[in-house]
């Protein structure tokens, strides 16, 4: 581990899924974290260090007294309801969530001159793609809520670097997915949507088959196309980023996917012969808004930052979230 000075980071939502990976690497490299989390999904005991204050990104007060009493050298992101359908359902809630309190987060953090920020995206900004694999100035047409909630903090992002110097990096993630080689965080999410852990719950024995959503798209074998991305791939590539604005780099958006495709049915005969499990199959009706194919042309991070995939294929970012998902007691006594 560096024993340069490095900078403190504050990480909302660093109790969640993705967010609990990003601690794991600040912290391994040295970095002071603070973890802002209102455990509304996350999970206090998946935070792998840093100091945790329970609280909400958009209780302006808060935040006031963390940036009083701490260093903040950056922030990152990754408070935010995530659930496509959710968003549809409720799309107050999404703008209030997603857009008015990252605007509050965004206000304080203005108030206290600190200027860097790297903001969880999505591939959801994107909407239906008119070409694939999708680079990253592909138009920006979302069709749920929840991609408009990202679209719209980008435009904040964009307004916000020319009137107040603010410095940021947008990661637009593909299918985050695996979890940490130690087994010991990973994806825990209640209800599940996400495809891969719902396989690993059907391995687990907390289900007992897995919904095929649609098995007549315009692909090889008929069902989705995904370009799933090894969470702590996704990790590192925030704390290059970090490093760049921390730097003096200029703002930057990127891709973050692994520019290749697997199907829904090579997951599920992936999971296969990872757990061993036949893992049982039902055909389902397609689900409103799935796109047939989503795989992004990372080229430009690959390029700019030097940054690839280290878990580049299925079967290893599988393994890894069989290995989460078979010691993950919480969840399984859950079942
Ligand atoms: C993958 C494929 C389903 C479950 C999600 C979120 C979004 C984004 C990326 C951050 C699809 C199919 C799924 C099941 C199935 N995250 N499927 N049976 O929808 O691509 O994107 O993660 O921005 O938050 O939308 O991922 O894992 O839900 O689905 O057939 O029981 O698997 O139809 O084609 P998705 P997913």
């Amino acid at each position: 581990m560096s024993f340069r000075n490095k900078a403190n980071v504050l990480v909302a939502g660093g109790a969640g899924y993705i967010g609990s990976h990003v601690v794991l690497e600040l912290v391994k490299q040295g970095y002071g974290v603070v973890v802002l989390d209102n455990l509304s999904t996350g999970h206090r005991e998946l935070t792998p260090g840093g100091a945790f204050i329970h609280g909400d990104i958009g209780d302006a007060n808060l935040l006031d007294a963390v940036f009083m009493e701490r260093k903040i050298d950056a922030v990152m992101h990754f408070a935010a309801k995530s659930l496509v359908g959710e968003s549809v359902a409720e799309p107050l809630a999404y703008y209030r969530n997603n857009l008015a309190c990252t605007v509050s987060l965004l206000e304080v953090m203005v108030d206290h001159r600190v200027r860097h920020f790297i903001f969880s995206s999505s591939a959801a900004v994107y909407g239906e793609p008119l070409s694939t694999p999708i680079p990253e100035d592909h138009p920006r047409r979302p069709v749920n809520p929840y991609g408009a909630t990202k679209h719209a903090v980008e435009l904040v992002l964009a307004d916000s670097q020319l009137a107040y110097g603010l410095t940021f990096a947008c990661l637009r993630y593909f299918n985050a997915a695996g979890a940490d080689e130690s087994g010991t965080i990973g994806e825990r999410h209640n209800p599940e949507s996400h495809l891969i852990p719902l396989v690993m719950k059907v391995a687990t024995g907390e289900r007992g088959c897995i919904q095929v959503f649609g098995t007549d798209y315009p692909t090889a074998d008929g069902t989705c196309i995904r370009d799933y991305v090894h969470v702590s791939d996704l990790a590192k590539a925030h704390t290059i980023c970090l490093e760049r604005l921390l730097n003096g780099g200029k703002s930057m958006i990127y891709n973050l996917g692994s520019s290749r495709g697997y199907s829904v049915r090579e997951v599920i005969e992936t999971a296969r012969r990872v757990t061993g499990h036949p893992i049982p199959v039902v055909g389902a009706d397609r689900r409103p808004g799935d796109p047939a194919i989503l795989v992004a042309d990372s080229a430009l991070i690959r390029k700019e930052l030097a940054w690839k995939a280290a878990y580049g294929d299925l079967e290893t970012i599988i393994e890894t979230a069989w290995k989460w998902h078979r010691s993950d007691k919480r969840s399984l006594r859950a079942a």
